[in-house]
């Protein structure tokens, strides 16, 4: 069924406005039938920050900015799904267009500004679902015009921890653009703090001279995407090696496919999370990584992908900067 939407939905939603298309698919999850998703292969299955992970992959932030869609998500088959960034009081974000689509280079260039709900509306729809389980996580983050933005996060981690599977375990994103000195003291502070984990890692404001898509790729904001791919997998490698096991990460950028899905698993990620490749790839892609990690568990005799994490991290950092 899922491919069959793909095949109707994605060259349909090439034909609107990238937000007006990502609206209409919001709108298409909620209409969703709720039927019980395929059980995933048990050799798929991660724990981390102490949670039972059915699967390995998630749904990155943003793509369910206020939590209207969380479950229909779930059902789809994905392990996780992380709603927001949710800022305390409702947002409208900057202005139209600020959400562009770099086809030729399957990739996106986004400034949607932290447009949502607020905590308060969507603390309700999460304490409505939260019955149904399933590891649903809140991205947090200030309002543009916050006063104090470390008292924001403060309160919004307060707020959503009992509805939240892991923003009782705080997990922090990272910008792949930080220097490996920045690293060097946020993964230091981290594991001083007792920080539960990493998400690496957010959007870029560096344009790779191969972006084909020029024109677009001048729009102010943060690329994603394939073309991100190799510089977020080498700040997992980087992460993974300074974090010396205290704590797991989510690798998160360019994985649009099992073999992507799998070199950032090897780079040192317990977790992966996708966005943009959807829009390129549909749905489906999220069976089509499954099948291919648990084939790759089976032809080489292994029981679990914990087994694999980071097994390429020292030789990822060994390699030239990716450009
Ligand atoms: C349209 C769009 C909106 C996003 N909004 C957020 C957000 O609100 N908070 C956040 O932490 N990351 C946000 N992200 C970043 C993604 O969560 C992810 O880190 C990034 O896109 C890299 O993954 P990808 O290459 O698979 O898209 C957004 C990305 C896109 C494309």
């Amino acid at each position: 069924m899922i491919r069959a939407f793909d095949a109707l939905s994605l060259p349909l939603l090439r034909w609107f406005d990238p937000e007006d298309a990502h609206r209409l698919a919001i709108q298409g999850l909620r209409l969703l039938p709720p039927m019980r998703p395929r059980p995933d292969d048990p050799k798929l299955a991660v724990r981390a920050f102490g949670l039972n992970f059915p699967n390995p992959i998630g749904i990155a932030a943003g793509f369910d900015k206020s939590a209207e869609v969380p479950d229909a998500l779930l059902r789809l088959g994905f392990g996780f799904v992380e709603i927001g960034t949710v800022t305390p009081k409702p947002q409208a974000g900057n202005p139209r267009p600020r959400l562009f689509r770099l086809e030729r280079d399957e990739a996106v260039v986004n400034r949607m500004g932290f447009n949502n709900d607020g905590a308060a509306a969507v603390l309700r729809r999460l304490a409505g679902r939260a019955h149904l389980g399933g590891i649903v996580g809140v991205n947090v983050g200030a309002n543009k015009d916050s006063v104090d933005r470390v008292a924001d996060y403060v309160k919004l981690i307060e707020t959503f921890a009992p509805v939240a599977s892991y923003d009782s375990p705080v997990l922090l994103k990272i910008a792949p653009d930080l220097s490996l000195t920045e690293l060097d003291d946020v993964v230091h502070i981290a594991r001083s703090r007792r920080v539960d984990g990493m998400i690496v890692a957010n959007t870029t404001t560096a344009r790779p001279s191969t972006l084909r898509e020029q024109s677009r790729a001048g729009e102010q904001g943060g690329l994603s995407g394939r073309p991100l791919f190799r510089l977020s997998t080498r700040m997992v490698a980087e992460a993974y090696v300074r974090a010396e096991g205290a704590f797991p990460l989510v690798g998160v950028g360019g994985i649009d496919s099992g073999g992507a899905a799998l070199t950032k698993i090897r780079a040192g990620a317990s977790l992966i999370q996708l966005y943009s490749s959807l829009i390129y790839k549909g749905l489906g892609l999220v069976d089509d990584i499954k099948n291919d990690l648990a084939s790759t568990l089976l032809r080489t005799g292994r029981d679990s992908l914990s087994e694999i994490v980071g097994a390429d991290a020292a030789t990822v950092t060994a390699e030239d900067w990716p450009v």
